[in-house]
């Protein structure tokens, strides 16, 4: 790697990696949530997550490049523990609470990969690129907004319970 467009690539590699796994994941994590509040947002994630991989295709195009993915670890790591914890905790709503966490820190994770392209892109002109990769880094903040509320309106019920 020689200059910032030989990085841009690369972690644009590693992210286009991390959405599909993302994508591989997400389906586990619906079935397994208790809420219909829970479900709902990470449905709708799924359906945006499907979209950002199309959009990854394009920046693609932007430089030049064929789609192609680079073993992310980081990923790897996070949606291992989110396992780890879906098949630990037996208490439903508690659960819940671990999906949730598990899935803040898969978009805290995105949010900073998104963050860092999109200075990139910027950086390197890509302004067209630069547009979609906005595009996706606002639906990964929203998603991580509903987790917390989803997250808020489970402690406010147990605690009225
Ligand atoms: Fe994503
Ligand atoms: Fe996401």
């Amino acid at each position: 790697m020689k200059t910032l467009k030989d990085l841009f690539v690369h972690t644009l590699q590693d992210v286009y990696y991390a959405e599909q796994r993302i994508m591989e994941s997400l389906p586990m994590m619906i079935e397994k949530a208790e809420t219909n509040e829970l479900r709902n947002v990470l449905n709708a994630h799924l359906a945006e997550t499907e979209k950002q991989i199309q959009r990854l295709d394009e920046v693609f195009e932007f430089v030049d490049e064929a789609p192609s993915t680079e073993e992310c670890e980081a990923v790897d790591g996070l949606l291992e523990e989110a396992e780890e914890v879906m098949s630990e905790i037996d208490d439903k709503s508690v659960l819940d609470a671990g999906i949730i966490a598990a899935g803040q820190a898969v978009e805290h994770y995105e949010i900073a990969r998104y963050g860092t392209l999109i200075a990139w892109a910027d950086q390197i002109g890509l302004s067209q690129a630069k547009g979609l990769l906005e595009q996706t880094l606002e639906e990964e903040k929203r998603a991580d907004k509903l987790l917390t509320e989803v997250a808020l309106q489970n402690v406010n019920r147990q605690a009225a319970e």
